[in-house]
Parts: C-alpha cells; structure tokens; sequence
C-alpha cells in the first residue's frame, strides 16, 4: 500500500467536530470557575472561534457589565444577556462561556439544550472564593458579605447548572488538564449519541 493510501487516523477532535454539526459547546457554572479561560482552549484544540458572552453583551450595549448593573438593573441586563446567547446560538458552531446566571432562565437552557451541548465547570466555594477575589467587577458580589452571597448563589444554582449535559470538576490543577477531560466527555457523550442513534440504512431495517 502506498503512503497516500494510509488512512488518516481519527482524532477525538475530529469526531467531535463531525459530531457537532451546527451545534456549539456551552460552558456553564459560578463565576470564577474558569468558563473563559477554559474555553478558550478548547475552542483553539477543536479549531472552533470562542466567544465570551459577557464580552458580547458588553460589546452590544457598549457598557461594561458593571454600568450596566448600576444604570439599567440586573432584569435589563437578564433580557440583553438572553438575547445575545440566542443570537450566538444561531452562529454555530462556536465555544460559547456564559456569565454565571445565564444558565438559570429557562428559555436559555432550552435554547442551550437544542442547540448544543453544555459542560458545568464546577468548583467548591473555597475555589471559587479564592478566584473571585482577584477581581472587582463583579456586581453580584459587591456585598458587605461577599462569601455569604456566593454560597447563597450556589445553594440556588448548583441544582441548575447540574441539569448540563456534562459536569467537570474545576480545581486547581493546570489548565490544559481540565480542557483534556472537557475533550474527553465531550468525545464519550458524542459517541454515545451516536450510538444511540443507528444509521440510516440501520434504522430502516429495524422498521
Ligand atoms: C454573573 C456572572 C458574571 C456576569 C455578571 C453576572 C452571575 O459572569 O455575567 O456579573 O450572575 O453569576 P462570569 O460568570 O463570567 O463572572
């Protein structure tokens, strides 16, 4: 056999690429987990574009989130977030990183759900506290008790968020390694779908 006839051997980027089709990968979970940095380096392991929705809405409303927290409220900021999401939805495929409350309007979870697959990068109060705190522009945790408020928030939320398709746990580890485990599941929960799913001529047969 000549070396052009070698096949190429699959990837598990490829396949979750083929996989995908026009749907995207949507990471949600509490602020500080890492859904940025994270995303980020899948979206440039599978060759996809990232987008951060905070960064969108930010960008659309040409405020930052904090301005628009202080002259709209945070109901204004819900609808303009809810929005972008659906738009960048329609853009797929892409790594998409939602803020922290994205994921618990419902009509955003359904959105998520038909038009891709969503990965919960969770972590414990003590991370996210210690991740949190490095950073000002935040306005839900500009509380007289930031701590407080964040196990408030995870009291509310995590029984949200666990409704992604897929959970990975976020620690202090380095990053690439959560991106590896992130490709992983993604790769295992595509398989499965497909599996799930006979092919066409299969699918006949079995009429
Ligand atoms: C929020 C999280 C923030 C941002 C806004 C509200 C939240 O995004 O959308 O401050 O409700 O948890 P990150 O999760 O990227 O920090």
């Amino acid at each position: 056999m000549s070396d052009a006839a070698l096949p190429i051997p699959a990837s598990p980027e490829a396949d979750i690429l083929s996989a995908l089709g026009t749907r995207s990968i949507v990471l949600v979970g509490m602020m500080g987990v890492g859904k940025s940095t994270i995303g980020r380096r899948m979206a440039l392991r599978l060759k996809l574009p990232f987008v951060d929705a905070d960064t969108e809405i930010e960008t659309s409303a040409q405020m930052s989130i904090p301005e628009i927290f202080e002259r709209h409220g945070e109901a204004y900021f819900r609808d303009g977030e809810a929005r972008v999401i659906a738009r960048l939805l329609d853009g797929g495929p892409v790594v998409l990183a939602t803020g922290g409350g994205a994921f618990m309007r419902e009509e955003t979870r359904a959105r998520i759900a038909a038009k891709a697959i969503s990965i919960w990068l969770r972590a414990d109060h003590d991370v996210i506290m210690r991740r949190v705190r490095r950073r000002a522009d935040r306005p839900l945790l500009q509380t007289a008790d930031p701590e407080g408020t964040v196990t408030r928030l995870l009291t509310e939320r995590e029984p949200v968020y666990g409704k992604a398709d897929l959970t990975i746990a976020s620690r202090d580890v380095p990053h690439d390694r959560i991106v590896e485990e992130c490709i992983a599941a993604l790769h295992a929960h595509l398989s499965g779908e497909h599996a799930a799913q006979p092919p066409a001529d299969v699918a006949s047969a079995l009429r």
